[in-house]
């Protein structure tokens, strides 16, 4: 589904999904495998998402779906960005968090994060880029047919340029999904994925997307969502 919402309200509309759909998960599984976004988007969701009470966070286990090749105590790193923004603090008992180890060799970091993957993602969360990134998945980038292995080491072409980040099979194989954009500047890149898969964000077309007006600013008014 696409959803279309005020930039006022974005935060909480994606704060809402996020919050509901763990539970969803959380009515048929012991343990709930949300994977999160870096970048700047999601950052006021995961601020709302500290001040809802009531996520039983000891049931979670958290995974990113792409990281910088930077240490983790560094504002460039999704790690720090996400921790700093999910929880003020020590994180809550029994929450377990599986960090991209960007500070290890990049090869040896992608090889590690693999292995404790899931077999499936219960939620992955996934910002855009204005070049229709997603994740850390640039246009151009040999990643974008890679079909065996779930996380690469990639060069990206927004700084820091190293990067680790899940392949097309961990996206397409997430059980729930949400895209979230804002912002003119992708409006462009927002359609393309959308409407005719010519840049990387096309392979979580599936999923739920969550736009505000302006993210949104390039779509065909009718073609929302096709059947
Ligand atoms: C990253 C993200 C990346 C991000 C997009 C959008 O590490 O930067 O994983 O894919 O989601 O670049 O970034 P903004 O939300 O900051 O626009």
């Amino acid at each position: 589904m696409r959803f279309i919402v005020d930039e006022r309200v974005f935060a909480e509309q994606a704060e809402q999904w996020i919050f509901n759909t763990i539970q969803t998960v959380l009515e048929a599984s012991a343990r709930c495998h949300l994977m999160l976004a870096g970048g700047s988007t999601p950052l006021p969701v995961y601020r709302l998402l500290a001040k809802r009470g009531g996520i039983p966070w000891s049931r979670i286990s958290l995974y990113f779906g792409d990281e910088r090749c930077v240490p983790a105590d560094t504002p460039e790193s999704n790690y720090h960005a996400v921790m700093t923004n999910l929880f003020h603090g020590p994180i809550p008992e029994g929450l377990v968090v599986h960090r991209m180890c960007g500070e290890e060799e990049p090869g040896r970091a992608a090889q590690g994060y693999e292995s404790i993957l899931p077999e499936r993602v219960d939620i992955l969360l996934l910002g855009v880029g204005d070049d229709g990134h997603t994740a850390s998945l640039f246009p151009g980038s040999a990643a974008l047919a890679e079909e065996q292995r779930r996380v690469m080491p990639v060069i990206g072409s927004k700084p820091p340029l190293q990067r680790l980040t899940v392949t097309p099979p961990v996206i397409r194989s997430a059980r729930r999904l949400l895209v979230m954009v804002q912002g003119g500047e992708k409006a462009d890149a927002v359609r393309r994925a959308l409407l005719n898969g010519s840049v990387p964000a096309a392979v979580a077309k599936d999923g739920d997307w969550l736009l505000d007006r302006q993210a949104a600013g390039s779509l065909p008014k009718d073609g929302l969502n096709p059947e």
